[in-house]
């Protein structure tokens, strides 16, 4: 898929800009806080409905108004599609395809497909579980619509169940309701997860390989405390983690929340053997995420039929020239946007094919 063109209306820093890209490279470039990545944010939300960096959707309201609008057209495989989706102060968000409003801003996914790889990915060796999850989250939520409803689901479910645990310290408390409901959303859960990680594994193993020369073997496990044989079989995970509920009921009570379930998974990062959160060096961790994204840009093609958009904030800097190479020749077709303050970087690329948009004070020059 390509994005042809960009509408942003008091967005950030922009008053007002109309973008026509390239379909294979366009590059941002510009000082520290121009407005290079407060694009790539704009792009990010007509994919998914919010931004990357925060949770606060007012926060991308120009400071100055009370309402922003970012609009883009996409060309797909298929047909082309407008998203359009207006912030208002105070009153949410609304967001339309192709002229049609959407009721959830959940069914804004899967009409722009995105790969956003920035250096705050780095949290995803180094941070916490919650970190890894929400990448899967993310990733899967992309791919398979149904999945983040059955996340929603299982959320609102987990706070209920919690909510009781807390209230019940003194009196007696009849979970099993909700033990079912948890386990049969939490097994799904368990089940996309464990499907995306298999899938990204495999992935990401190749990609590892090329990028480091055949010198590293990564290893993608996904960490669960519900064991199941067969993963395909809904019904034996589902049993599993009833299990599992059950025999910890009285640790839930005692603490008042719930300790088991897809909502307190990991995953495990290997690099030869070693997990990367706690050998890799730098450079590793780095080259770990960019094998990921890679990956991902893959499964999104195996499983949309079309590349998604590659969003690169800042992040050449930060690869070696090798590592560099690599990435550009492995990205022919699909559409990337880069971010950089150094100009020498673009000359390094030597990429014929593309567009530099020079930003200053968000404006484009
Ligand atoms: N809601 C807003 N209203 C007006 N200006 C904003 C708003 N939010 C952010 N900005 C401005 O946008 C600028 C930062 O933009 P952005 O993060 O895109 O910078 P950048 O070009 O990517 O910089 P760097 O190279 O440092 O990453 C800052 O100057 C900030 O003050
Ligand atoms: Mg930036």
């Amino acid at each position: 898929m390509i994005i042809e063109e960009l509408r942003v209306i008091n967005f950030r820093n922009y008053k007002d800009i109309h973008l026509k890209f390239h379909p294979r490279l366009n590059i941002f470039v510009g000082n520290n806080a121009q407005g290079k990545t407060n694009l790539l944010e704009a792009i990010y939300l007509c994919a998914v409905g919010r931004s990357f960096r925060t949770n606060r959707d007012n926060e991308m309201i120009n400071i100055e108004k009370q309402q922003a609008y970012v609009r883009v057209k996409l060309k797909k495989k298929y047909g082309d599609v407008d998203i359009e989706i207006r912030l208002s102060s105070g009153h949410g968000k609304d967001a339309k395809v192709n002229n049609i409003c959407l009721t959830k801003i959940g069914e804004l996914l899967g009409n722009l497909n995105v790969v956003l790889f920035s250096p705050e990915d780095l949290k995803l060796i180094k941070g916490g579980p919650g970190e890894r999850r929400k990448f899967m989250d993310r990733e899967i939520s992309q791919i398979f619509t149904r999945y983040y409803y059955i996340l929603g689901q299982y959320n609102k479910i987990l706070r209920h169940r919690n909510r009781l645990l807390k209230d019940s310290r003194k009196r007696n408390l009849d979970l099993e309701v909700w033990n079912e409901q948890l386990a049969m959303t939490g097994a799904w859960i368990i089940f996309y997860r464990r499907n995306f990680i298999k899938r990204i594994n495999l992935l990401a193993r190749l990609m590892h390989r090329k990028v480091t020369g055949s010198a590293e073997t990564l290893e993608i496990i996904y960490d669960s405390d519900v064991e199941v044989e067969d993963n395909d079989r809904i019904d034996q995970i589902k049993g599993n983690m009833l299990k599992k509920l059950e025999n910890s009921i009285n640790t839930d009570k005692k603490r008042g929340l719930t300790t088991t379930g897809p909502h307190r998974d990991d995953i495990i990062l290997m690099i030869n053997g070693l997990n990367a959160k706690n050998y890799g060096s730098q450079g590793q961790q780095r080259t770990v995420v960019l094998s990921l994204k890679l990956a991902e840009i893959e499964l999104i093609k195996g499983e949309v039929g079309e590349y998604p958009v590659l969003l690169l904030d800042d992040v050449m800097s930060e690869l070696d020239s090798e590592r560099q190479n690599y990435l550009i020749s492995n990205l022919k077709n699909v559409q990337t946007f880069i971010t950089t303050a150094i100009t020498e970087h673009i000359k390094e690329m030597g990429w014929k094919d593309k567009v530099i948009f020079n930003i200053s004070k968000g404006q484009i020059g």
